[in-house]
């Protein structure tokens, strides 16, 4: 299929968390590689178009747990809170480098995009940012790759951009019918399921159940500096109101991206 045909059915964004490409609880930095080119040949292996058009992942140990100890995201005023910003910075660039070359190596035409060049911050909330770039790459049949990042914000310091709202904004600028969350639990349950085994699993999330859904949202039981799956939902919640429906699902089970991409109904479907 030419690429201009592919690329007009080609609108999904995937997300994979930090919590399936690292080992998030643990302090050292470890990639979990054989999960990453497990999801990379999923990804390589699906039909063109339905290959998503940008990938988007998370930090997971190799973010959260600097932010939370540095304390960036709240305050930079000394040369060490400088220096742990630049530190953070390049961590999620070495992230990302690690992550496209393994896609690469798969044959998937991975490109690191760097959010924080042009993305700006506004009490905590994103206020703006460069995407039309994402459009060409898109054309051309390459996947910009975006992650989770600190970004400058415009009341002084830094505030996290996460990978969760970069899926957000690509999905509203691309257009996107639909954007994937692969974490490491199946969905979205009326309790933490990593903390209550007696949860119960939400197929779908809609303004028809909101509000006993919200209840039962908490962040993360690893360390995360953006909300967790709380973050995640309400991220969601306000593409679907938009038209865009989004999927979260299990990315740690073998095969669940492949099925996913090709639109099986995993994990938990946010639609508004
Ligand atoms: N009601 C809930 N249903 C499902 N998961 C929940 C719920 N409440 C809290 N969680 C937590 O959310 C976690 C997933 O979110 P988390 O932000 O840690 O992962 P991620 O987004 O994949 O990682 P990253 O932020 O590094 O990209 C789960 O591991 C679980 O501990
Ligand atoms: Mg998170």
């Amino acid at each position: 299929m030419p690429v201009e045909q592919t690329t007009i059915i080609q609108r999904s964004v995937l997300k994979l968390g930090g919590s399936v490409i690292t080992v998030k609880g643990d302090p050292a930095l470890i990639l979990r590689r054989r999960e990453l080119e497990r999801i990379a040949e999923e990804v390589a292996s699906v039909h063109a178009s339905l290959r998503p058009a940008v990938l988007v992942h998370g930090a997971g140990s190799f973010g959260h747990q600097i932010v939370a100890r540095t304390r960036i995201h709240e305050r930079v005023e000394s040369e060490s809170d400088r220096l742990a910003w630049a530190e953070t910075q390049i961590l999620q660039n070495e992230l990302n480098a690690m992550v496209c070359r393994i896609f690469l190596n798969k044959g998937v035409p991975a490109v690191p995009y760097q959010a924080s060049s042009s993305g700006r911050m506004l009490n905590g909330k994103l206020q703006s940012i460069e995407l039309r770039p994402l459009r060409g790459l898109v054309k051309q049949g390459l996947m910009p790759v975006l992650y989770g990042v600190p970004a400058v914000e415009e009341t002084g310091g830094c505030r996290i951009l996460s990978g969760d709202t970069l899926t957000v904004a690509a999905a509203r600028f691309l257009q996107a019918s639909r954007i994937f969350y692969g974490t490491d639990v199946d969905g979205v349950f009326n309790k933490n399921p990593t903390k209550k085994p007696d949860c119960k699993k939400w197929a779908k999330i809609s303004q028809k159940n909101w509000d006993q859904v919200k209840h039962g949202l908490t962040g993360s039981s690893n360390t995360d500096v953006t909300g967790g799956m709380a973050g995640k939902v309400y991220e969601a919640l306000q593409l679907s109101r938009e038209g865009i429906s989004a999927r979260i699902f299990d990315a740690t089970m073998e095969g669940s991206v492949n099925r996913v991409l090709k639109g099986e109904p995993l994990g938990t479907e946010i639609t508004w």
